[in-house]
């Protein structure tokens, strides 16, 4: 298993480039499952997770060819069973269920176990399905849905924690094949959620509402090849502008959309920070002395779960008392036990994380044990004294396209030792 290893200290400037969106790509990529016709897809980000995907793809049957960051995908004649060790690397494989009952009327998908990030239910998924007619039988650790037709409905989509984003996206794909109109209340408004919403839209499906609380789907007999660019991804980018924040002097994110990310702005601004917008770019600068913050994730446009551990390790070093509140996945803090180990001081109280920023991190040995974990890690280490080992690199490489390698061009001391 590779490492990343850091000196850290180094300041940080320049730009990169974002790459696509890998929340994006990863439904998209099922959704060319609803047509027998190839599907084009630029700035596929080269990540393991769309790899996953891609392997289940062919399992089910489909062409794929990946030229760079193009990636078509022909799916003329496809199964609709895909098993356990086809999907259990990855708890997004769950999004072909949708394309599946949708096209074929029927999917068995083996059901994504627990992960590090807290329990991961599927139920708002399959009652969606339910509500289109489906019947769903959970067997053998797998589930099953199967309906002699899908017929359009009035359903809400919104749990204990919120709306759900795969959900949205898995109900919305099957119910673009169904008879009459479906109406979905409680919808995720994800920019990836708008994204595929656009992608199926271009293939002849018809959805009003994307981006909204409210989705309309009007369902088609069938849904014809597209050509699509996935959108920037907006948690690299928040990502990068808290790595510059952390020890930068001036980093520039260049291929972002400002409003995706202005909830991670308008953080850094709250924390002192200088930010400059130009034409898909945002620049991030200190400015004199940090200050603490008080956030809380939520759904999108709020701030995003998925830079919570990003921020809980700008924030471990920013004088004075800060405090996270994690709302959608409240165990999600497997990042603080190793930022301690750095000499954080982060003290959890249920899903709050009260943080006491102290004036230097030290290099250590860390566990990556999710993606935005080690994302997090990576940033301690690039601010931290010393030297900071960072081991199960793949959980970085399952969702960050080359990030030892964008750092580096930013100035980081960093590099990644081969296994
Ligand atoms: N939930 C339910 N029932 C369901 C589905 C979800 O109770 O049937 C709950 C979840 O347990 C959670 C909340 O609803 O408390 C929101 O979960 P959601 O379904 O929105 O998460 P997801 O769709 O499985 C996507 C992203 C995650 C991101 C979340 C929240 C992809 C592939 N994954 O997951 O991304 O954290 O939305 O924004 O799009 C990541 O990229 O690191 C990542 C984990």
């Amino acid at each position: 298993m590779d490492k990343i290893l850091i000196h850290g200290g180094r300041p940080l400037s320049g730009s990169i480039k974002i790459s696509g969106s890998k929340n994006s790509a990863l439904p998209i990529l099922a959704a060319t499952l609803l047509t027998r016709e190839p599907c084009i897809l630029h700035r596929v980000p080269d990540l393991s997770d769309t790899h996953y995907m891609l392997q289940i793809l062919t399992h089910l049957g489909a062409q794929v060819e990946r030229a760079s960051g193009t990636v078509t995908v022909t799916s003329d004649t496809i199964e609709s069973i895909a098993p356990y060790d086809v999907v259990r690397k990855m708890r997004a494989s769950v999004c072909v269920l949708g394309p599946l009952l949708g096209r074929c009327k029927e999917a068995t998908v083996s059901m994504p176990g627990g992960c590090v990030i807290g329990d991961r239910p599927i139920d708002l998924h399959l009652k969606g399905f339910e509500a289109l007619g489906a019947a769903v039988r959970v067997e053998n650790g797998n589930v099953k849905v199967f309906a002699p037709k899908l017929v359009g409905a009035v359903i809400s989509l919104t749990g204990k924690f919120g709306p759900t984003v795969l959900g949205t996206d898995n109900v919305m794909m099957a119910a673009v094949l169904a008879d009459g109109i479906t109406v979905i209340e409680g919808a995720a408004t994800e920019p990836e959620v708008v994204d595929l919403a656009d992608f199926l839209n271009k293939m002849g499906a018809k959805i009003e509402g994307a981006g909204t609380r409210r989705l309309i789907i009007e369902g088609v007999k069938e849904l014809h090849g597209a050509e699509h660019d996935i959108i920037p991804d907006r948690i690299e980018a928040g990502t990068f502008l808290v790595a510059g924040a952390i020890c930068g002097q001036g980093v520039t994110v260049k291929r972002v959309v400002r409003d995706h990310v202005s909830s991670v702005t308008d953080a850094l601004i709250a924390c002192g920070y200088q930010i400059q917008w130009g034409e898909n770019s945002i620049t991030v600068s200190p400015n004199g002395a940090a200050k603490p913050l008080e956030i809380a994730t939520e759904p999108y446009p709020g701030f995003p779960t998925d830079m919570q551990a990003q921020m809980c390790a700008l924030l471990s070093t920013t004088d004075g008392i800060s405090v996270i509140t994690e709302n959608i996945f409240p165990q999600r803090y497997m990042h603080v036990a190793e930022l301690k180990r750095m000499g954080a001081h982060v003290q959890l109280e249920g899903a709050t994380a009260v943080i006491q920023g102290v004036e230097r991190l030290f290099g250590a040995p860390v566990m990556a044990s999710d993606l935005r974990a080690s994302a997090a890690l990576v940033l301690a280490g690039l601010k931290a004294e010393g030297r900071t080992e960072v081991s199960r690199v793949y959980h970085i490489d399952r969702g960050y396209e080359h990030l030892d390698e964008k750092l580096s061009e930013l100035g980081a001391h960093i590099e990644r030792l081969k296994e």
